[in-house]
């Protein structure tokens, strides 16, 4: 049996942020919502999350977690603080405790296992990752003796010009028999740099502690700025990309290329660049999307392929062409085999199979039949300035170039709208309208000369 503790307490300065640091995001999730996820393979018995700056906002954001128990912190006074305020939380508790500091996400959840398992095989009072970085700079040092058992962890800051040689470095990840920690947590003094109560200086009470290293430094990453939480996002995208292209999708020019965690992909999808897959998004093999594409929290199917074009909470059946420069939002539905072409807007619309909207339109709440052509610039018009109503079109019917089809309005199957008809009166099946001035041709007529004077 585990616990986990999760520290988010800290302002996050180095942000230069309103936003908690935890709060801000890495892709598709938060900062702490990563670090959360990273516990899933230990499955632990119980999820803490210290909070204090904006802890509301940092509560807020984790709504979605039921099993977390909030502890506060109500001054910033460190990290060996921030424990401490476990103690009345995890009175009686007799296992062991993870304490992960909230701002480092990267980390794999096979890792954490690997580091419970040692923690426990070896029946350490504790025991902490460590990494070996090209860069140490900002991080604690780790002292250890050939047996990786702990001497001592020094912050960057508090560290001689020797010990900064030191490249092995303190992830910030820890486990603890807890009956040990909580008794040597009392003891913590602020003498150090900072004035803080530190975390680490409890390894100076405890025995054994142990260090692990990560094989991946990459994992440990600590986002204290904002260039770190690019640097993280590189890591992250990397990752994502390299899993997808094992996987088959081909990806062109991968660097151009962002795909959030949450996507899925089948075998056999290209992705060309300047595209940017997000959220719940689904893309069935054969599909091409891209190049300058945005996906986002939308399923589409096989061989679809979408070009320069825009698609969002929508979703699109096997063989549907989009684009070039097409924008599809808030639940779009398009059935097999269409055409939305250039300069299309659908908002709202639902269609069946092998229609086409091929270029300049607007279609807003509106349902659309099998086999619709759709002209070039028809418009609907849905809105009378309070309320919004729907265009329905059935099977085979086709509008003419510059239609405006004036809503709420129902045109039947196998209807033929003229050309730039404004029409404002349901169709019925198998009908022509023309809903236009007849054009006026006047033989013979010019324009009056003006006189010299004027
Ligand atoms: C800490 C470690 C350092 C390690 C590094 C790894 C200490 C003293 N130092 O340094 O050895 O190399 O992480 O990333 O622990 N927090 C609170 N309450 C506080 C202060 C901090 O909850 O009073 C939380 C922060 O929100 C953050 C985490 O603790 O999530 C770490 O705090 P931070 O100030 O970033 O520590 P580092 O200086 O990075
Ligand atoms: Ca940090």
């Amino acid at each position: 049996m585990v616990a986990v503790a999760i520290l988010a307490a800290g302002r996050g300065t180095r942000m230069k942020s309103d936003l908690p640091k935890v709060c801000h995001k890495l892709g598709s999730l938060s900062i702490v919502e990563r670090v959360l996820n990273n516990c899933a393979l230990v499955n632990p018995s119980r999820y803490l999350v210290i909070v204090g700056y904006q802890g509301e906002q940092v509560k807020k954001s984790l709504e979605a977690f039921e099993t977390i128990e909030f502890v506060e912190q109500t001054e910033q006074l460190g990290t060996g603080h921030a424990a401490q305020q476990l103690l009345p939380h995890l009175a009686g508790f007799a296992d062991d405790l993870l304490i992960l500091n909230g701002d480092v996400p990267l980390l794999r959840p096979s890792t954490l296992q690997h580091l419970l398992e040692t923690h426990q095989t070896h029946q350490n009072a504790a025991t902490l990752l460590t990494a070996h970085l090209p860069n140490p700079q900002g991080y604690g040092r780790v002292f250890c003796d050939d047996r990786n058992l702990l001497q001592q962890i020094v912050e960057d800051r508090d560290c001689t010009a020797e010990q900064k040689q030191n490249h092995r470095i303190n992830a910030g990840i820890y486990c603890f028999k807890w009956s040990e920690l909580a008794r040597v947590l009392p003891k913590l003094q602020p003498n150090n740099d900072q004035k803080e109560y530190y975390l680490t200086d409890v390894v100076k009470y405890l025995d054994p502690v142990m260090a692990v290293d990560v094989e991946d430094y990459r994992e440990i990453l600590g986002i204290n700025d904002r260039k770190q939480l690019s640097e993280a996002y590189e890591i992250l995208q990397e990752r994502v990309k390299d899993d997808w292209m094992r996987a088959g999708v081909t990806l062109i020019n991968p660097d151009s290329i962002t795909i959030d965690d949450t996507v899925e992909l089948q075998p056999d999808v290209t992705i060309e660049p300047q595209t940017h897959l997000r959220g719940q998004t689904k893309i069935g093999s054969g599909s091409r999307i891209g190049p300058g594409s945005l996906i986002e929290n939308s399923q589409l199917g096989e061989n679809v392929t979408v070009l320069y074009s825009v698609v969002s909470d929508s979703a699109v059946k096997d063989g549907t062409r989009i684009g070039p420069y097409a924008h599809l939002r808030g639940h779009v539905d398009v059935g097999e085999s269409c055409r939305i072409g250039n300069f299309v807007e659908l908002k709202n619309t639902q269609m069946g199979d092998r229609t086409n909207v091929a270029h300049l339109s607007y279609l807003g709440d509106a349902t659309l039949g099998d086999r619709v052509n759709v002209g070039a610039g028809t418009i609907t018009a849905n809105y009378d300035g309070v309320k919004k109503h729907r265009t329905k079109i059935g099977d085979r019917s086709k509008t003419g170039s510059n239609s405006v089809l004036v809503a709420p309005i129902t045109l039947g199957e196998d209807v033929n709208v003229a050309a730039g008809s404004t029409v404002t009166e349901d169709v019925p099946d198998d009908c022509l309208v023309i809903a236009r001035s007849r054009q006026v041709v006047k033989p013979g007529w010019r324009l009056k000369s003006k006189p010299d004077n004027q």
